[in-house]
């Protein structure tokens, strides 16, 4: 079992998703803490419903990223968490968080910070994915679970879904879509890792041989034609 810690702005689906996996043991690991630098973040009354601990540390007029980072880093510890999984969490993390949670001997090389991104990386980063997908008329997007490095949405990818893009989407059924993929794609990802069956071998992240192709890529954008 490892332990999470996620980090979560928002509403919080995402960390809902792996809190009910790890509850229906999808997923080997359990959520040890839930920190949010919004103190009015859905993620924290989903995480207080499920029982797991919480921490909030305010970001808002905080100009020292490093020393705001420094106490994240301090509650992740103080938690025992093994691997960090930001979900929604609307800030960029400092160099000294990501050595922090770098390789450690068991891990092969991966880093030990994920994130899920809504669109096919390298497409779209940061901000606004849908909208910018939508704008570039794209007819496929999706979303992207990576490593994180110091870059916006720059990491190795682990694993992606496809979803389409269709004539009459808005950003918010975009989004929903997406975000259907969103929830099935990091827990497996989650899984994998607490399994042990990634390794990185330059950017690209090696998947342990007995995962099957049909679980490595689902693209419902082809089931639907
Ligand atoms: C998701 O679309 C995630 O990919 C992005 O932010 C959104 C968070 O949604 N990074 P939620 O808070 O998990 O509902």
């Amino acid at each position: 079992m490892i332990r999470l810690g996620v980090l979560a702005s928002g509403g919080g689906t995402n960390l809902q998703a792996l809190l009910d996996a790890c509850a229906a043991r999808r997923v080997d690991a359990e959520v040890a803490l839930v920190l949010s630098n919004v103190p009015e973040a859905g993620a924290l009354a989903r995480a207080a419903r499920a029982g797991v601990p919480t921490s909030c540390l305010p970001s808002k007029g905080v100009t020292d990223r490093a020393a705001y980072d420094e106490a994240v880093v301090a509650s992740l510890r103080e938690a025992r968490v093994e691997l960090v999984c930001l979900a929604g969490y609307m800030r960029l993390v400092t160099p000294a968080f990501l050595r922090a949670f770098g390789p450690s001997p068991s891990t092969r090389g991966c880093p030990r910070v994920v994130n899920i991104h809504p669109a096919l990386l390298p497409s779209f980063p940061g901000l606004h994915a849908q909208r910018q997908a939508l704008q570039a008329g794209v007819r496929i997007s999706g979303c992207t679970v990576h490593f994180v490095d110091e870059g916006t949405d720059t990491g190795p990818v682990i694993t992606q879904a496809a979803v389409p893009v269709l004539d009459d989407d808005t950003e918010a059924t975009l989004a929903a879509r997406i975000l259907e993929q969103e929830h099935r794609l990091y827990p497996q990802a989650i899984q994998w890792i607490a399994e042990g069956r990634l390794s990185l071998d330059g950017r690209r992240v090696r998947l342990d041989r007995a995962i099957p192709p049909a679980e490595r890529l689902r693209s419902p954008a082809a089931e639907l034609a």
